[in-house]
Parts: C-alpha cells; structure tokens; sequence
C-alpha cells in the first residue's frame, strides 16, 4: 500500500512538474511552440489528474479539514487551467484547420489562454505545497 502511495505521488509530482512547467514555459514565450507541446502536456496533465484522484480518496478520503479545503482549491484551479487550455486549444486547432482563423490571431489567443493557466496552475502548486502543513 505504502509502495503504491509512493508510486503514485512520485506520478503525480513528476507528470504535475511536466504539465504546469511546459506551461509557464509557453506564457513566457508568447504561446510560440505550443503545437509540438501539445501531446506531452495534455498526456502530463491527465497523469496529473488521475494520480491526483487516486491520492485523495486514498489519503484524504475522510472528513475534509483544512489541508483537503487547500488541495480542493488547488484542484479547482488545476481543474481549470485543463478546461481552458484544453477548450481552447482543440477550438483553435480546429479553426485553423478549417482556415477560418488567421494564424496570428490562433497564436494570439493561445498566449493569453496559457497566461491565464499558468497562473492557475501557479495557485495550484502553491496549494499541493502548503495543503501538509495546513
Ligand atoms: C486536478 C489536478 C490535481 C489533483 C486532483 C491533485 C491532488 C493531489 C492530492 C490529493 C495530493 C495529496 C497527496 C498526499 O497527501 O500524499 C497532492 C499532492 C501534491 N500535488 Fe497535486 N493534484 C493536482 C494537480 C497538481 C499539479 C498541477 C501539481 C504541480 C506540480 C501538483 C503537485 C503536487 C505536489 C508537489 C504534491 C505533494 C505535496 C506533499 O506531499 O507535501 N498537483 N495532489
């Protein structure tokens, strides 16, 4: 039990790093190489959220206090930064597909979406780090 406690958390942290450090990373640079991130950030941020579901009704299934009111907001925000990164991205792709939508206009909007998650998922590392000593 203990091992796959262990397992999971180390999942967790690594696919989180991957996931919330890709995106810090693209609002830093403008949205620019967002194309060829794609795949690995969308496959870091489910492993993020799986292992994530997997620790809370493992560890903190019981009755909610401070540290799981932490988590759970650090879990919304998280939550959604997926949404809105997600959600755009597929319309965005979408749309430039079909051509109806300029490609400075795509790269625009993707650099304000992936501001906009990076400070999601900033709230959430914050929470996932503080929730133990809550
Ligand atoms: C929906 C997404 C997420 C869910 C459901 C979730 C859930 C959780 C839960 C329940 C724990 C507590 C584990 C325990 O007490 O042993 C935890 C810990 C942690 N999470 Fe997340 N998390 C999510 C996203 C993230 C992200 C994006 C990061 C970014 C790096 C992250 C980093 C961490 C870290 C570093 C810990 C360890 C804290 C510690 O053991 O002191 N999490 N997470």
């Amino acid at each position: 039990m203990q091992t796959v406690l262990i397992i999971a958390l180390s999942l967790h942290v690594l696919a989180g790093v991957v996931w919330a450090g890709g995106t810090f990373a693209l609002a830093r640079l403008g949205g620019a190489g967002g194309p060829r991130l794609r795949a690995p950030m969308l496959g870091a941020a489910i492993v993020t959220m799986l292992t994530g579901g997997y620790l809370w009704q493992a560890v903190h299934g019981g009755a909610p206090g401070t540290p799981e009111k932490v988590l759970a907001v650090g879990i919304a925000c998280a939550l959604l930064a997926f949404m809105v990164q997600a959600g755009a991205g597929a319309r965005t792709h979408w749309q430039l597909t079909r051509g109806t939508l300029p490609e400075a206009a795509a790269q625009a909007r993707m650099a304000l979406v992936t501001r906009l998650a990076a400070g999601l998922l900033a709230i959430t590392v914050i929470c996932m780090a503080a929730a133990r000593y809550a």
